[in-house]
């Protein structure tokens, strides 16, 4: 390449994704190509999508429509699909809209350089098939510098709950190798990174070899005492009892587990093929919170899966005041071509669902400020992340159990970590201010 070209990529929908792009830069770095933070001076824009409900597409297709404006004026300008939607709809993609130049599903992101040549001279790309071993083990992401880094540990689900169109669009699970997860912890705590998030749609089944998750957590969290682990997602079947002891055991892996659940109806769970009940569920909850002693939970709740009744409904209302989470991601349902729900039907009115959506979010909010009110007059540890959002004069970070903490700045850095005494609380934030410590020996 005589001159670099410039990328832009935006992206959707989950973390795995947010991995992802960096992956993909990572790859297009290594041709030369460098990451631009605005469409408007790129040679290449990429759109790395998401397909998990309609609403997900619809944004995404607007999107399309906005740089269609754009190319009127910039023909040169190469437009490209990355990701789920790209692995769901295909050629339909290409077909349907003419700004778009390249198609290119998730385990296809080494084609991409000889994609985008293709596409400089005027040739449409397409690159869709799914693997059952890539697993991009030697490709380094391109990270920006912060705080936290994400780690893929494993890609695609084997799972198949009905609703989800995850399996479709990643294809077969496989893992990568514990000795390549832990040589990346490493290298990122070299690097100043303070916490690492180890991605999968379903983290409890991975494996290599003899290894499970439990032993893969504990190696990361042996590499560095100060370095934070994380983990996302967990499926509630393949939550061992060995994980949960490991998590209680080291006090860099958070204690917050984030642990969905989709509904509190048995009829529904089964609907859904969750391969437990709710009494399962409840009982899996009772063991975590004995073993993990403040351990904070999160979950994903479905309203208006087919032929969900009141009373189904009222169920996962009763869940989740029994579980009390610290925080719920709510959905409403959305059907899927070709999951085995599509062929459900949709029975669940739109007003229904909306309803019923409400009342969960309101629910779970009464829950989530109560939680956090209990926090208000205790001390919490917070790795501190950055300005906040909403004041200069402010920092803000996350407790172990992934609760935001708004405080003064108080000459503290960004990846340090401080002590907060809590002082009020809304459904979404703690605030407070740092504690000074009474060092032992000092004068008074
Ligand atoms: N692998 C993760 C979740 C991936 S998708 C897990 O199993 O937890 C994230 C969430 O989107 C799901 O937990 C589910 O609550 C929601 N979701 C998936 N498909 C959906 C659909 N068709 N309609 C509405 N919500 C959906
Ligand atoms: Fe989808 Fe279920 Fe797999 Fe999660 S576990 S990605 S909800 S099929
Ligand atoms: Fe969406 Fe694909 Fe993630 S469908 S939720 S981007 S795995």
């Amino acid at each position: 390449m005589e001159k670099s070209r410039k990328v832009y990529v935006e992206t959707y929908g989950c973390q795995m994704n947010v991995a992802d792009t960096e992956l993909v830069l990572g790859i297009l770095s290594r041709e030369g190509y460098v990451k631009v933070d605005e469409s408007a001076n790129a040679d290449v824009i990429l759109i790395n999508t998401c397909a998990v409900r309609e609403n997900a597409e619809q944004r995404v297709f607007g999107r399309v429509a906005d740089f269609r404006t754009y190319k009127k004026s910039n023909p040169g300008v190469v437009l490209g699909i990355l990701g789920c939607m790209a692995e769901r709809l295909r050629k339909d993609l290409l077909e349907s809209e003419s700004a778009v130049d390249l198609v290119v599903g998730p385990d296809e992101y080494r084609k991409l350089p000889a994609l985008i040549d293709g596409a400089l001279e005027g040739e449409k790309g397409i690159a869709v098939k799914l693997s059952r071993v890539e697993r991009y083990e030697d490709i380094e992401p391109l990270r920006t510098e912060g705080i936290g880094a994400w780690i893929s540990i494993m890609r695609g689900c084997d799972k198949f709950c009905t609703f989800c169109v995850v399996p479709y669009t990643r294809g077969r699970e496989r893992s990568r190798t514990l000795a390549g997860i832990v040589n990346e912890v490493r290298q990122l705590s070299v690097r100043g990174f303070r916490e690492v998030t180890l991605l999968g749609q379903n983290v409890n089944s991975y494996r290599d070899g003899e290894y499970d998750f439990a032993d893969l957590l504990a190696a990361c969290a042996e590499v560095d005492g100060l370095m934070r682990i994380r983990f996302t997602t967990s499926h509630p079947q393949d939550v061992s009892d060995k994980l949960i002891r490991t998590i209680a055991d080291h006090s860099n892996i958070c204690n917050y587990i984030h642990l969905p659940v989709q509904s509190g109806s048995d009829r529904i769970l089964e609907l859904m093929n969750r391969s437990y009940t709710a009494d399962q569920y409840l009982r899996l909850v009772d063991r975590i919170k004995a073993t993990i002693p403040g351990a904070s939970l999160s979950t994903d709740i479905i309203a208006g899966f087919p032929t969900e009744t009141d009373a189904d409904h009222r169920k996962t209302l009763d869940l989740l005041r029994t579980v009390e989470y610290d925080g719920a991601f709510t959905f409403k349902y959305s059907p899927r071509e070709h999951t085995k729900a599509w062929k459900m039907g949709d029975s669940v009115p739109e007003a229904v669902k909306i309803g019923r959506l409400n009342e969960i979010i309101d629910v779970q909010r009464a829950i989530s400020l109560r939680r956090n009110r209990e926090e208000v007059g205790r001390t919490v540890e917070v790795l501190v992340e950055g300005e906040s959002r909403k004041s200069a004069q402010d920092f803000c970070g996350r407790t172990d159990t992934n609760k935001m903490v708004v405080f003064p700045r108080n000459g503290f850095a960004p990846g340090s970590y401080a002590r907060i005494a809590v002082e009020r609380a809304n459904a979404a934030t703690l605030f407070g201010r740092h504690v000074v410590e009474e060092t032992a020996g000092s004068m008074s």
